[in-house]
């Protein structure tokens, strides 16, 4: 008996503590609709780099269809070490990388090795809306600090020592940042990094959206300190998000601890897969530029459009391909992200999956084509001409 509570044939408390991610929920109900625009959900409309494709289709008619080690493969992890080198200009041996199958079991597998139950993790607040879920699989405890749209959604340094106690395992950062687009600036992201050594606290950065900046330098944390995991993949950067593919950098002392638990739990990344990512790092940086351009165009017709309908969240996204629109004067964010879909055929996410600090908006995802962000302007400005409230 725990709590009172009978176990037997109940999910554990572990697992009802997990929560729906609602933007796949939103993504259920628009299903029954033929004619919706999705953007509550981070779907690159690209196509991979052809190199990628050929490369994985290449592996799979040449038979490379069996197990790898659970690092990865050699040639792959010595790509990403080289992308690095040649991004960062930073040092990342093959020997601190594990391939896993996405990013998501990356970072699960790093919660694991590092937070003890009861201890806890220090997330933004808005933040990515499975973090809470992942630090709760893992036993740990979430606290959050605040950020504000008029500081451009950036890390207070104070905030994050105020925050770090006795208790503190890791910090989660994600730079650029979903649900927000703001990318961390280089002055605050080494206070952290050096905030986290005195405190003794892990520094976990999620880097999924790096290569995707377009309006300001998106920095690694490996830049000040080899002591980090650094969480990555090429689901979103190469438009990739179905082939499953991430890794993980680890400081030294931690490389074992990983891979013994991603040998256990995991297995390895697909085999041909880890050969079309190789192929996507190691040819796929001209093709970036193309889709870093287009990100931007479709956030500006999306900022414009959300000063025009008064939904301004009063920052303006440097990355990734999210947008916070502030709807507080039409509604509550969830009956606004429903009515916009009966009424615009417009699927949102709305702002409260993403923490107490998003509760006033909902988020919307400029991955998909320019078209259909233009369309979905023209559809919103139809429904909201005739409109004072949503609800
Ligand atoms: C911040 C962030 N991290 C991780 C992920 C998961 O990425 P992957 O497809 O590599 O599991 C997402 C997906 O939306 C994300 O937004």
């Amino acid at each position: 008996m725990r709590d009172g509570r009978d176990p037997a044939g109940m999910p554990s408390e572990r697992a009802a503590a997990v929560t729906p991610f609602a933007a796949m929920d939103v993504l259920e109900r628009a299903a029954d609709r033929a004619d919706v625009i999705h953007m509550e959900v981070g779907e690159p409309d690209f196509a991979p780099p052809a190199a990628a494709t050929e490369a994985a289709v290449d592996a799979l008619r040449a038979g490379d269809d069996d197990y790898t080690t659970s690092r990865g493969r050699r040639s792959l992890r010595d790509a990403i070490s080289g992308y690095y080198a040649a991004e960062y200009g930073v040092s990342v041996p093959a020997e601190r990388i594990v391939v896993t199958p996405g990013s998501s079991p990356a970072l699960l597998t790093v919660l694991l090795a590092t937070v003890d139950p009861g201890s806890a993790v220090v997330l933004s607040d808005p933040h990515y809306a499975c973090y809470p879920n992942f630090v709760r699989l893992a036993d740990g405890v979430v606290r959050t600090v605040g950020l504000a749209p008029d500081a451009g959604f950036q890390p207070a340094v104070s905030d994050y020592d105020a925050a770090i106690g006795d208790d503190t395992a890791a910090m989660l950062l994600n730079s650029p940042g979903n649900p927000t687009g703001a990318v961390i600036d280089g002055e605050s992201l080494s206070a952290l990094v050096a905030l986290a050594d005195r405190t003794d606290t892990a520094v976990v950065s999620d880097e999924i959206y790096h290569g995707l900046a377009f309006d300001a330098a998106a920095h690694s944390v490996l830049e000040y300190t080899d002591d980090a995991f650094v969480i990555d993949g090429v689901s979103k950067r190469y438009g990739m998000t179905g082939w499953r593919l991430g890794w993980v950098v680890c400081p030294r002392r931690y490389v074992d601890t990983i891979n013994a638990i991603a040998q256990n739990t995991l297995i390895c990344a697909p085999s041909f897969v880890q050969a079309g990512a190789e192929a996507a790092i190691r040819h796929g940086t001209d093709w970036l530029d193309g889709v870093r351009a287009d990100y931007r165009t479709r956030r500006d017709i999306l900022c414009a459009a959300a000063e025009r309908w008064g939904f301004d969240p009063g920052y303006t996204p440097a990355g990734a391909y999210y947008m916070l629109l502030d709807v507080s004067r039409l509604g509550a964010a969830p009956a606004v992200a429903d009515a916009l879909l009966e009424t615009a055929g417009v699927a949102v996410t709305p702002g409260p999956d993403f923490g107490a600090n998003a509760t006033e908006y909902v988020r919307a995802s400029f991955a998909v084509s320019t078209d259909a962000v233009r369309e979905a302007v023209a559809r919103i400005d139809a429904v909201l001409a005739s409109a004072t409230t949503l609800t």
